[in-house]
């Protein structure tokens, strides 16, 4: 088992604007049954003009500082998952600090898509074993929507936007709203090119001033390939931490997977012998919010006493990269 740390408060925050399937009816040719049935997907909050990453990451970890019993003051590192910042420069995370009224703290973007918040929390795990007094805000943030091109069906009905913040210390007294993280697995192939990408308006495929915005500024994928190596290096990567801490199956109190698509949970699910009720799902009213998936799950599952107090809880990622990760986190 690899160094642990606390976390000591959890936080998240969605937009109001709900994008529901019945309106997707009128923009696209689908249907609320297709969608339903492929997806598990009801509705997904959109931001409004104005709410950016660095918005909604500010509002998650207000609440994750709260929630800590804890002043913006007292952090040592901003790190923020996203591969939608508001900005190449500044980060988002330098903008974030100057959100909460701070400044001289290290602060970094990381790019992970989905798997965002398992690489974050591996960074933080990091830092804490360098500065044990580190106290470090891992926020997880995707404005999905602002890289999505609302006439393709295919990829449109999938995602949504949100925010999730953790807030990650080396040592301390054992949290009462937080948990300790027993592991974090993060692993990646950047050999399987081309199905899940968003290349346009990067240095290998930039827009010169005044060019129409091609199709590949959008999030293009082949989802029935993604489906399959999701199920395959989740299910894998979830076992192998198990595994590693030397912890069963029947030992994991709840599931938090990737929420990307019901089926692929129910897949992931069956293979890791982990029964349904112990699976822990918001996607039907989110979509699959990228990198905040599983820091929204996991801070609203503790929110709403889906996790008690006890719970050994085990968290799942895939994403573009392709990345992948999993945890253990002792509540
Ligand atoms: O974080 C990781 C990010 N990505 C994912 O997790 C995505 C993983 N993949 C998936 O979730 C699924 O592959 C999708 C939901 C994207 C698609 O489901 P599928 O069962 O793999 O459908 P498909 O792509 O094989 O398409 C089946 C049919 C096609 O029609 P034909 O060729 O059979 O006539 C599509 O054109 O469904 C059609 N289709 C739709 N029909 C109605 C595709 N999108 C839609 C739609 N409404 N929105």
């Amino acid at each position: 088992m690899k160094t642990s740390c606390l976390i000591r408060g959890l936080g998240h925050c969605v937009p109001e604007t709900r994008l529901t399937n019945a309106d997707l009816e009128r923009m696209v040719d689908t249907t609320d049954e297709w969608i339903t049935t492929r997806t598990g997907v009801k509705e997904r909050r959109i931001a409004a003009k104005g709410e950016t990453t660095v918005s909604l990451s500010h509002q998650a970890a207000l609440k994750a500082l709260e929630n800590a019993g804890m002043q913006a003051e007292e952090l040592t590192h901003i790190l923020v998952a996203t591969f939608t910042p508001d900005a190449y420069i500044p980060s988002s995370a330098c903008m974030l600090s100057d959100r909460l009224g701070i400044a001289g703290r290290v602060c970094m973007d990381i790019s992970a898509a989905c798997s965002g918040f398992l690489y974050a929390l591996e960074t933080a795990r990091a830092f804490v074993c360098l500065h044990p007094e580190a106290r470090i805000l891992v926020a997880a943030t995707d404005i999905v929507s602002s890289r999505i091109d609302y006439t393709d069906r295919s990829i449109c009905i999938l995602f949504g936007d949100g925010a999730g913040a953790a807030i990650v210390t080396g040592s301390g007294a054992a949290p009462a709203a937080g948990g300790r993280v027993l592991d974090v697995l993060v692993s990646s192939n950047g050999g399987v090119n081309g199905l899940l990408t968003v290349k346009g308006g990067g240095s290998g495929t930039p827009y010169k001033p005044g060019e129409t915005i091609r199709r590949d500024f959008f999030v293009e994928m082949n989802g029935r390939e993604v489906f399959k190596y999701a199920v395959r290096n989740m299910t894998a990567i979830c076992k192998t931490v198990l595994e590693k801490n030397g912890v069963s199956k029947e030992q994991v109190d709840v599931f938090i997977p990737h929420q990307a698509n019901l089926r692929i949970i129910d897949a992931v699910g069956e293979r890791m012998e982990v029964p349904p009720h112990k699976i822990f799902t918001n996607l039907q009213k989110y979509g699959n919010t990228s990198a905040a998936s599983v820091i929204i799950a996991m801070s609203e599952a503790r929110a709403e006493g889906f996790i008690k107090d006890g719970d050994l809880v085990l968290l799942g990622t895939f994403g573009g990269g392709f990345t992948w990760g999993s945890a253990l986190v002792q509540f």
